[in-house]
C-alpha cells in the first residue's frame, strides 16, 4: 500500500489537462454488454475503478483490449456468464450498471448486492423496481440479485429519487426492451447524457436525456462503434479548487466548461477570478486568502455533492464561516474529523457543516475514506504549515488519474511513497 507526503505551502501554478470522466466511462463500458460487435472507447481514463470494470467483464468472458493510447475495445460475442461476483462488485459499487445491460441482451443476470459504502446506505431498490416494472422477475438471494426477462417490455417508470446509476441502468435496459419506456423524474447528469449519445451512437432511439423525462423507444439490436468519453467535470473541479485553496493561477484544459456552471459560481464567490473558453478554465486567485462560501449539495445542475469535500477543505481556511448541508447522501461528512485533526473548526449537526475558517491548517497524518474525501485532505495538506501524510490511497486511485504527477507538475510539493 502507499501513502502520499505533501509539503504544504506552494502556490499552484501552471496548466494541468483533464482525463475523461470516471462516471461516464463505467456506465458505457457496461453498455457495450448491449452491442452486437465490438465497441472501441477512446479517451479512457487510467483509474482503479476502470481496472475493475474491465476485470468484471473479463470474467464473464468479455473480450476486452486496452491499448496504450487511452482506448478500451470491447467484444461482448464471446461472453460465457451474466455473473457479477461479490469480491469485484464489493470494491465497486457501480458495477450494478451490468444489471440492466445483462438482462435486457441475455434475459438474465446475477448481480451481487453492493451493501453499504462510507457515504451512506446507497441501496439499489429503484434499479430492481424498474426492471421489475418492465415485466423482469426479480429475486435476492444469498445477497445477489437474480433477474430473468424473456424480453423487457417498455413501461413508464417514475423515480421517487432522482439516481444517477438508476437512470442508467433502466435507460439501458430500455434500449432493447419491446416498446416505449419513460424515465420520470430521471437524472439530468451530464454523464447519462454522455450514455445517451454512445447508446444512440449505436443504434438505440433516446429522447430526452438531459432533462427530467427521457424516452426510450426499445430497439431489437445495437451495433458497435467508436466513441470519445465525456471530460472529468469532478476532475476539473478539483484542480480549480486546489489552485484557489493555494492562492494560485492555473490553466485547466480538455474540459467541458459548460458542465462546471454551479462550481464556477461557488469559486468566484471565494474571491477567484475565473475565465472560460470552449474547452479550457483558468482561474486566479491574486495570492489571496479565500472567502467563505456557502454549498447545498443536490442533483445536477445544482451543486454537485461529489465537490463538496474540496469546497469544505477550501472553507477551512477561508476568511469568513460557511454553511455547508449536504442533501444527496446521508453521511458523506467523513472527511471533517480528518480535517479537524489538521486544525480545522468545524461542526457537524445531521447534514450539515459549519465551517469556521481558520488563519491556517497544521500538516498530520490522514486517513483518506472515500474517493471525494481523500481529494478534499490532498487540497488540505497542500495548504498546511509543515508534512501531511495521506493514507489509504486507494480511495484517490479509484477516481483520479495520476493525481500527484499532475498535482507536481502544478507546483505542489507531493510524492507518493510505499508504506
Ligand atoms: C452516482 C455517482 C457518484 C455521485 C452520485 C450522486 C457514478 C458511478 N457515481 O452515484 O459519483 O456521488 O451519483 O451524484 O455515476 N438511492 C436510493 N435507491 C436507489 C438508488 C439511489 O435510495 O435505488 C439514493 C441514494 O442512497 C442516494 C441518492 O439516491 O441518497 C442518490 O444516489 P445515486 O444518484 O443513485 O448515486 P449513484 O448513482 O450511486
Amino acid at each position: 500500500m502507499n501513502k502520499l507526503l505533501i509539503q504544504g505551502g506552494a502556490t499552484l501554478n501552471g496548466q494541468v489537462r483533464i482525463s475523461g470522466a470516471k462516471n461516464a466511462v463505467l456506465p458505457i463500458l457496461a453498455a457495450t454488454l448491449l452491442c452486437e460487435g465490438t465497441a472501441i472507447i477512446e479517451n479512457v481514463p487510467h483509474l482503479h475503478d476502470v481496472t475493475t470494470t474491465v476485470e468484471l467483464l473479463g470474467a464473464m468472458g468479455v473480450h476486452v483490449v486496452i491499448d496504450e493510447k487511452l482506448s478500451i475495445e470491447v467484444d461482448s460475442s464471446t461472453i460465457e456468464s451474466c455473473i457479477a461476483p461479490y469480491h469485484l462488485v464489493r470494491t465497486m459499487r457501480s458495477s450494478i450498471l451490468v444489471l440492466g445491460p445483462l438482462l435486457a441482451r441475455f434475459g438474465e443476470a446475477e448481480v451481487s448486492l453492493p451493501g453499504g459504502c462510507a457515504i451512506g446506505s446507497r441501496p439499489v431498490n429503484l434499479h430492481i423496481k424498474g426492471l421489475q416494472d418492465m415485466g423482469a422477475e426479480v429475486e435476492v438471494k444469498n445477497g445477489y440479485i437474480i433477474a430473468k426477462a424473456k424480453r423487457l417490455k417498455g413501461a413508464r417508470l417514475v423515480m421517487d429519487i432522482v439516481t444517477v446509476t438508476g437512470t442508467e441502468n433502466l435507460m439501458m435496459a430500455a434500449a432493447l426492451a419491446d416498446g416505449v419506456t419513460t424515465i420520470e423524474n430521471a437524472a439530468r447528469e451530464p454523464e447519462v447524457v454522455d450514455l445517451a449519445n454512445f447508446l444512440i451512437a449505436m443504434g438505440a432511439k433516446i429522447e430526452g436525456a438531459g432533462t427530467d423525462t427521457i424516452t426510450i423507444n426499445g430497439v431489437e439490436k445495437l451495433q458497435g462503434i467508436r466513441y470519445r468519453v465525456l471530460p472529468d467535470r469532478i476532475e476539473t473541479g478539483t484542480y480549480l479548487v486546489a489552485a484557489a485553496i493555494t492562492g494560485g493561477k492555473i490553466m485547466v484544459k480538455d474540459t467541458a466548461p459548460r458542465l462546471l456552471d454551479a462550481v464556477i459560481d461557488k469559486l468566484r464567490e471565494a474571491g477567484a477570478d475565473v475565465e472560460v473558453g470552449d474547452d479550457w478554465i483558468s482561474l486566479d486567485m491574486h495570492g489571496k486568502r479565500p472567502k467563505a462560501v456557502n454549498i447545498r449539495t443536490a442533483p445536477y445542475p445544482a451543486f454537485p455533492t461529489d465537490m463538496q469535500a474540496q469546497f469544505v477543505a477550501l472553507d477551512t481556511i477561508a476568511e469568513g464561516t460557511a454553511t455547508v448541508v449536504e442533501t444527496v447522501f446521508e453521511n458523506r461528512f467523513m472527511h471533517v474529523q480528518e480535517l479537524q485533526r489538521m486544525g480545522a473548526d468545524i461542526e457537524v449537526e445531521g447534514n450539515t457543516a459549519i465551517v469556521r475558517g481558520v488563519e491556517k491548517l497544521t500538516g498530520a497524518p490522514i486517513m483518506a475514506t472515500d474517493l471525494r474525501a481523500s481529494a478534499s485532505l490532498i487540497m488540505a495538506g497542500l495548504v498546511a504549515e509543515g508534512e501531511t501524510e495521506v493514507h489509504r490511497i486507494y480511495h484517490i486511485d479509484r477516481g483520479y488519474e495520476i493525481i500527484e504527477e499532475k498535482l507536481a507538475l502544478l507546483g505542489a510539493n507531493i510524492r507518493r511513497i510505499p508504506v
